[in-house]
């Protein structure tokens, strides 16, 4: 079994992000910036945008915070997205979800301009991933095939089960499994919440991302010896040991189920440190107008 270090690989790719905005600096060009849009208190999306924000820092890149109160009008939401739209310092951007429940999530996804929608959550991004035309791809499956490349997981040909089906996670990385690429090429089966029977197909599966947020829910009972599997799962648990006053845990049984795998991703260091890499590589494409000219 070997252990999928995110951390380490995140690490390594954000020294490589660095780097470049040194030499983009050195020959005279802008400095890449994001931006983040957060509104209300939750815990989670603060200490999300704060890692954000943090490693916009190590790696050299400007950023900028705009947060509102839980209570912010749908239209002053889309008055700040259209100002960001419009300023030229800005490169990319993002608004981190979960928005309060009297805010439209597509209205304001759709509002964002998609040559800086950096989360490539726009469905003009959606649809040119689905089409594997130049794109944003969202920061979770982008970091999720980073790291299957970086230990050379061979994917051609291979059983892929993709369990969740959000936008976010699930629906975009069963795309991106299936597609003529590299990693790619799966056969790929999406479970969810309505499928019958669900370890019948895991026990079948090469390679499994789980991303339900449901804590411990893969069980070795549902892997087959030699799986390589991707736990997506981050769910805050209760735990007063700790100086946060909780752990994170996976959608993985980690402890069975690891004995069992080819590579396996822990939890946290896992995929969280990969989401944020990918996030600044999208922020890089976008200022150097990589993927919209
Ligand atoms: N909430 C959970 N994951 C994400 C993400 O990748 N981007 C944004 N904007 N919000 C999130």
């Amino acid at each position: 079994m070997e252990l999928i270090n995110g951390k380490e690989v995140a690490a390594l790719l954000k020294d490589k992000i660095a780097l470049q905005v040194l030499e983009m600096k050195e020959n005279g060009g802008k400095v890449p910036h994001l931006a983040a849009i957060l509104v209300g208190e939750n815990g989670a999306s603060e200490t999300y945008v704060a890692n954000k924000v943090k490693a916009c820092e190590q790696v050299g890149f400007d950023s900028s915070l705009f947060r509102f109160a839980n209570d912010i009008s749908e239209k002053t939401l889309l008055e700040k997205i259209q100002e960001i739209n419009d300023d030229d310092n800005i490169d990319g951007f993002i608004v981190q979800l979960p928005l309060p429940k009297h805010i439209a999530v597509d209205k304001i996804i759709n509002a964002i301009k998609p040559s800086k929608d950096v989360d490539g959550f726009h469905p003009e991004n959606t649809g040119r991933m689905v089409k594997n035309l130049p794109c944003y791809i969202a920061a979770t499956p982008f970091g999720i095939l980073k790291l299957i490349e970086h230990y050379n997981i061979e994917t051609k040909g291979k059983h892929c089960v993709v369990i969740g089906r959000s936008n976010i996670v699930g629906s975009p990385m069963s795309i991106l499994m299936a597609r003529d690429g590299n990693p790619g090429n799966c056969t790929v089966t999406l479970c969810h919440s309505r499928t019958q029977n669900l370890r019948q197909f895991t026990l079948m599966a090469d390679i499994i991302i789980v991303a339900l947020g449901k804590p411990g829910f893969l069980t070795h009972d549902m892997v087959k010896e030699g799986a390589v599997v991707i736990d997506v799962g981050l769910t805050r648990i209760e735990d007063s040991s700790k100086k946060t006053g909780f752990a994170l845990k996976g959608d993985v049984e980690y402890d069975q189920v690891a004995p069992k795998c080819s590579f396996i991703t822990p939890v946290p260091g896992g995929v969280g440190p990969m989401t944020i890499v990918a996030l600044l590589e999208n922020t890089l494409k976008a200022a150097r107008k990589e993927v919209y000219n």
